[in-house]
């Protein structure tokens, strides 16, 4: 689950779903988390879960952020995993901090699989600066542990220079010497519209999806090691405009966080769900309220004070909430109505796209 420990941030993403938040400063109530809350009330109702990923806004510009982190890791069961989304701009003091974690004394003393998310940027949403510091902040946590960071990448429109933000992390790769024949990840999201808020934020249409994936296939010849990780929705219609000799690069393409995308051909045999996952991602914001994913923020499903703990009962009790409402309260739009894919391999998309 994702803990949005504060609504406030030090960029402004043109695609953000987070944008309307930005404006609220650091002191407004309700817009941070609650550090004596965090403790209290937070903590001891999930810390058995499997997955935590602090989320903003920017999380490490809360205030506490650091004494979050330790506190969090202490406390979290063996085995399970931590994440931080980030932009990369944090303060040094959290530098040095999540430096030591990925490190050797860090998260793996206590067996907790611990990674940073790193988002990165076009230069329409990050001055040369900025993006200049994230590209060393990078690079400071593959040089203390190579598997502790993954990059991200926001698929927020056809005429992004997506080539120059691959070839950017390529090069950081490689530099850090990556072996031949060993592949790198990076996560990628189209930008979903968030509902009740569509003028806010640059949304990837769903008539582009072909575009797009017609322009990371080409990417995937162009940069060999790389593979591309849909963490929720797969939209199959990303691979409408591909052609017969470029089947074997599907496989480079991974679903619901780890399932690699089988074999196109054989997909008409199979019982394959490439819609928004089954497992809830659940957000929730700083004063504990519960929402199954961003795009969906306006449609509160619970407080974490509702259940002793906020364990796969209580996250299957909203969900099934969740998907009453997305069923039941709205209907697939074009192309999503008259596309083969709709209601057999795919949900539309991003459920939020029948809302706007
Ligand atoms: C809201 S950000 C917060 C954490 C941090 N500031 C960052 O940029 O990663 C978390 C993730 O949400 C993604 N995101 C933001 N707006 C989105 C949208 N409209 N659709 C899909 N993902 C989005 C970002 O790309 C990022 O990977
Ligand atoms: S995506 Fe992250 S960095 Fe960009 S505005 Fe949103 S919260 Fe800030
Ligand atoms: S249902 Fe919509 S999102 Fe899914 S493959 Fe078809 S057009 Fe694309």
């Amino acid at each position: 689950m994702n803990l949005i420990l504060n609504s406030y941030c030090n960029l402004k993403c043109n695609y953000c779903f987070a944008d309307e938040y930005m404006e609220e400063n650091v002191k407004t109530p309700g817009k941070s988390m609650d550090y004596e809350f965090f403790i209290g009330e937070m903590l001891p109702r999930v810390k058995n879960v499997t997955l935590i990923n602090f989320m903003g806004g920017e999380p490490t510009l809360h205030p506490r952020f650091n004494d979050i982190l330790s506190s969090t890791l202490e406390t979290m069961q063996p085995f399970a995993y931590l994440g931080v989304f980030t932009n990369g701009l944090m303060p040094d003091k959290t530098l040095d901090l999540l430096l030591k974690t990925v490190g050797p004394e860090g998260s793996i003393q206590r067996q907790i699989q611990f990674s940073i998310l790193l988002n990165w940027q076009t230069k329409e949403n990050i001055s040369e600066r900025n993006h200049q510091r994230c590209r060393e902040v990078a690079e400071a946590f593959l040089g203390e542990n190579a598997n502790s960071l993954m990059f991200s990448l926001n698929l927020y429109s056809v005429e992004q220079d997506l080539e120059t933000q691959c070839r950017e992390i390529d090069a950081i790769y490689q530099d850090m010497g990556l072996p031949e024949g060993q592949s790198y990840k990076i996560r990628v999201s189209p930008a979903f519209p968030i509902v009740g808020e569509q003028e806010n934020n640059v949304t990837l249409p769903i008539k582009d999806f072909p575009r797009m994936g017609r322009k990371m296939v080409d990417l995937l010849k162009e940069f060999p090691q790389l593979t591309f990780r849909f963490d929720c929705s797969f939209p199959p219609c990303l691979l409408d405009s591909i052609n017969e000799e470029e089947f074997p690069l599907v496989e480079r393409f991974f679903y619901h966080a780890n399932q690699p995308v089988p074999d196109i051909t054989k997909w008409k045999d199979q019982d394959l769900n490439f819609g928004c996952s089954d497992d809830s991602p659940m957000d929730i914001g700083p004063t504990g309220d519960c929402f199954n994913c961003f795009p969906f923020h306006d449609f509160k499903l619970g407080n974490v004070q509702d259940f002793k703990e906020v364990n796969d009962i209580a996250v299957k009790k909203m969900h099934t909430k969740f998907l009453g409402h997305v069923f039941e309260d709205t209907q697939a739009k074009e192309p999503c109505k008259s596309c083969p894919h709709y209601m057999v391999t795919c949900t539309s998309g991003c459920f939020a796209y029948n809302f706007v």
